[in-house]
């Protein structure tokens, strides 16, 4: 837990700076009871080069709309998230997942963060994790909005080994039927029967990192364990752009499916924002 420990001292110190970034990002025109957004960064980044990076829109975000970001950096050599490990795939099992889902507990009651109202995005591995995080920790989560990762449990590693690569994974090799994809949630927070992250799940057809059958992987899963079909109830061709199409699961699955469009797809504040209803 020493990475959660670093974390919350870094919380700590930047709470006498306004509108400065240690981790938490807080406006100078932070809403009462605000809404929490938690911002997973990708590989080769970190906390300070997403929230300083231009392609990642949510610190203009919450300096519009006031709620409050978080920029947990992952702690691991090459700084990916480690969503392989069986401490990170279960709840309260101690890895990287639960140092964020503490994150979110502390900003809850440093920031009277609102905890109906706490959202999680992330790009690439911080979209793996996003998917991880609902999956072990989906108290915490309202919703969730993912640009270009692999379902929850795919990226896991047979010997147990922490923040592993899986090439039978990021190949689009590793296929289930939805009700195994969905047993693997189960099995992340076995007993959970409370309510579920809706998840927004973007992807593009032509990721040659994370290839697309994840996207398809991804709907299995979550349509699974919202027990709604996979064939979407509505398709929206060139939505919210051109070559995007968005298909909705009900109320609580949605996919964006970007056609052309490599790794990662491209952050939509504006989607995202409407998804977690800020
Ligand atoms: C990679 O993940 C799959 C599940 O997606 C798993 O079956 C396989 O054992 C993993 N590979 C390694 C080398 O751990
Ligand atoms: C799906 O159905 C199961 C079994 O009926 C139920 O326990 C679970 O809460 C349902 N999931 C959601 C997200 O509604
Ligand atoms: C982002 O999404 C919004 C809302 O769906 C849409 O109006 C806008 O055109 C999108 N922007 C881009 C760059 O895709």
């Amino acid at each position: 837990m020493l990475f959660s420990v670093l974390v919350l001292t870094g919380l700590m110190a930047s709470t006498a700076m306004a509108a400065s970034l240690t981790y938490v990002y807080k406006p100078d025109n932070v809403v009462e009871n605000p809404p929490l957004v938690v911002v997973i960064h990708s590989c080769q980044s970190s906390a300070q080069s997403y929230f300083q990076n231009s392609a990642i829109p949510w610190r203009q975000g919450s300096d519009k709309k006031g709620y409050i970001t978080v920029w947990p950096s992952s702690p691991n050599s090459g700084t990916c998230w480690d969503v392989s490990s069986k401490q990170s795939l279960s709840h309260l099992g101690g890895g990287d997942s639960q140092a964020i889902a503490n994150m979110i507990l502390y900003a809850i009651s440093e920031y009277k963060v609102d905890p109906e109202r706490v959202y999680v995005t992330g790009g690439s591995s911080g979209a793996m994790m996003s998917n991880v995080l609902a999956a072990t920790y989906p108290e915490l989560i309202k919703a969730v909005s993912l640009y270009s990762g692999v379902a929850a449990g795919c990226f896991v590693s047979s010997s147990g080994g922490v923040d592993q690569w899986n090439n039978s994974c990021s190949g689009g090799q590793s296929q289930a039927t939805p009700e195994k994809w969905k047993q693997v949630v189960l099995d992340m927070y076995p007993g959970y029967d409370g309510p579920r992250p809706k998840m927004q799940i973007w992807h593009g057809s032509a990721d040659g990192t994370l290839a697309p059958q994840n996207y398809q992987e991804e709907i299995k899963q979550w349509t699974a364990v919202f027990n709604v079909s996979q064939e979407p109830t509505e398709s929206v061709q060139n939505s919210p752009k051109q070559g995007y199409t968005t298909n909705n699961f009900g109320d609580s699955v949605q996919g964006i499916y970007a056609q052309g469009v490599g790794h990662s797809v491209p952050s939509n504040l504006t989607a995202s924002e409407i998804w977690f209803g800020l």
